[in-house]
């Protein structure tokens, strides 16, 4: 594996830099002076349509980060992504979550597993086993079709199928629902389960390693609460709680109501789930490029296996156009430079995310992890430290309700957000009042945000509207806000996958600039470690809890005077 390129040692770099010392951004100045700016920064990618004209970009700079990525050598390392070298060094693994998505008939080997033919394999028994659920095949214990299925599962094995389920609701088979638990609180499985049927519930376990503690905690309470629930409705003559029940029962009615997801089958199978009842998958899937593996077995049940494949597809027709497009017609390439430069070089510390799409409100929160997970390092890949900034913050909400809560910071605030604006030509629901299409009324809010956004409006503008002098600089809009428009016809499964798969190469790229491996997260290890170090104490242990560091310890001493029972 090659060592990482400093990319501040670049000669690109340095060009970069003093192009921004003398940096005036100038939006307004610059469409006047090339009238088909917005032609020529608007890029097609599979049904994208990206508008770039309105970011803090000129020619000089988008040839100096074409340098930058040559000179770090980004096009070679998406190339050893694609066919499977170990990227992810500290992991020692191949990096392949795009061969989850390739069409069957393409082959491709890696490692000497045939990792074509494995994929195709375990998509085959997902789709029968998500068909038979949709067929009203798969019964429960007492004989009854599923309607609910709930994924257990958190990170990765949770925030892309519960953001896919949100956006794709009117994909969803009607008389079928998902609920996804993540949380160790026990709030989350009990309000979800609360009003469920237990004869009609199916749980799926997802963890790509099978370990982790949030999962299995919850997966061991929901099988108390189905087998509680079933014993309570008297299914087993004479036997009315769980505890009651043989080991022979349990299995019984966990192998209906139970299927897991995971790398670790051993792990899945000493947890008593049925070994015939597992979909697996492969280390070279990282847990937050995982949604279109097995850990989307909740949404093939729910979209069924013709919605899951065009969401494949489209996650495809992505891979396909960063693989191959040129560098300067290259949406994620582009993109993810586009995002160095404001990091690194304007100092941007935040990226905001604004899907005018109520579909996509988990959108934003399945993009931290993976960004943030992903970039939120401080050291190459070679372990040197890093002496520039990487991973920026993602944040974001839909559109309009953003508006009315933190755009005022975007707008008039101190620090530049550059802002990614998604929208859909096409409206799910038609909605009419009169003359008024409420989707027109909301697109319009769309193009008025990012048009506020880099146009401003003058002092002069503002005196001109008759406003009284003494509030004239609070009403003043600075302009040169930058923001990329990506608009597609319409939600579908396959638009959703190629802007998942969008953000994932966009995450790569930055990842190599910077020279850090993307794929491990070392980062979430150690809270886990001390979690379950100092957890006696709060069980009562005064050994463990006299280690504690005095903040830690007053605040477990809190919690033991403040507990109810
Ligand atoms: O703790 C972080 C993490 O490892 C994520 O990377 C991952 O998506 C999540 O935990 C869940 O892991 P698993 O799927 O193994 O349960």
């Amino acid at each position: 594996m090659s060592a990482p390129i400093d990319p501040s040692t670049t000669q690109a770099w340095q060009e970069l830099t003093n192009l921004a010392e003398s940096f005036q951004a100038d939006l307004a100045g610059w469409f006047e002076k090339q009238p088909d700016r917005a032609e020529q920064l608007s890029f097609t990618a599979a049904h994208l349509r990206v508008d770039l004209s309105k970011n803090l970009v000129t020619t000089p700079v988008l040839e100096a980060l074409a340098r930058l990525a040559a000179q770090t050598k980004v096009e070679a390392r998406r190339d050893a992504m694609f066919t499977g070298e170990h990227i992810n060094t500290t992991e020692d693994r191949a990096v392949l979550h795009t061969a989850l998505r390739r069409p069957r008939e393409d082959k491709l080997e890696v490692d000497g597993q045939d990792v074509s033919a494995d994929v195709s394999a375990v998509l085959a028994q997902v789709y029968d086993f998500a068909e038979r659920v949709r067929a009203g095949e798969w019964l429960g214990v007492t004989g009854k079709p599923i309607s609910t299925v709930v994924n257990i599962g958190i990170g990765g094995s949770d925030l892309g199928p519960a953001m896919v389920y949100e956006a794709l609701l009117p994909y969803v088979k009607p008389g079928l629902q998902c609920r996804f638990v993540s949380n160790i609180d026990p709030t989350d499985l009990c309000e979800k389960v609360k009003d469920l049927d237990p004869e009609t519930t199916l749980f799926i376990v997802a963890s790509k390693t099978f370990t982790t503690l949030e999962t299995l905690t919850n997966a061991r309470a929901a099988r108390s609460w189905l087998l509680d629930q079933l014993a309570a409705r008297g299914i087993w003559e004479g036997k009315d709680s769980a505890a009651q029940l043989s080991e022979q029962d349990s299995r019984q009615a966990v192998s209906k109501h139970f299927v897991a997801v995971s790398t670790n089958l051993e792990a899945v199978a000493e947890f008593g789930i049925d070994p015939d009842n597992a979909f697996g998958f492969w280390n070279w899937v990282g847990g937050r490029y995982s949604v279109d593996s097995a850990v989307g077995t909740a949404l093939a049940v729910a979209i069924g296996k013709e919605g899951f494949s065009d969401f494949l597809a489209g996650m495809h027709a992505m891979d396909e156009h960063f693989r191959t497009a040129p560098l300067s017609e290259n949406v994620p390439l582009l993109m993810g430079l586009i995002n160095v430069w404001y990091r690194n070089f304007l100092h941007a510390p935040t990226h905001a995310v604004l899907p005018y799409s109520q579909y996509l409100h988990r959108f934003p929160a399945y993009l931290q992890q993976l960004t943030m997970e992903s970039n939120g390092k401080a050291v190459r890949w070679d372990g040197e430290v890093v002496t520039y900034d990487t991973g920026e913050i993602f944040w974001g909400e839909p559109g309009t309700n953003g508006q009315h809560a933190f755009y005022q910071l975007i707008h008039q605030g101190t620090q530049m957000i550059p802002a990614d604006f998604i929208a859909f030509a096409n409206p799910t629901w038609p909605l009419k009042d009169g003359d008024n299409d409420q989707h027109e009324l909301f697109l319009g809010n769309f193009f008025a945000q990012t048009q506020a956004l880099a146009f401003g409006k003058t002092a002069d503008q503002v005196r001109a509207e008759g406003t009284p002098e003494s509030i004239v600089p609070a009403r003043v809009f600075p302009g040169n806000k930058p923001s990329t428009s990506i608009m597609a016809p319409r939600l579908t499964p396959s638009v959703l996958g190629e802007l998942i798969a969008l953000y994932e190469h966009i995450t790569f790229v930055q990842g190599v600039v910077w020279g850090i491996n993307s794929f491990d997260q070392w980062g979430v290890e150690l809270g886990k470690q001390l979690a379950k170090a100092l957890t006696p104490a709060i069980a009562g242990d005064q050994e463990v809890l006299k280690q504690q560091d005095p903040s830690t310890k007053a605040l477990i001493d809190y919690y033991h005077a403040n507990r109810e029972n």
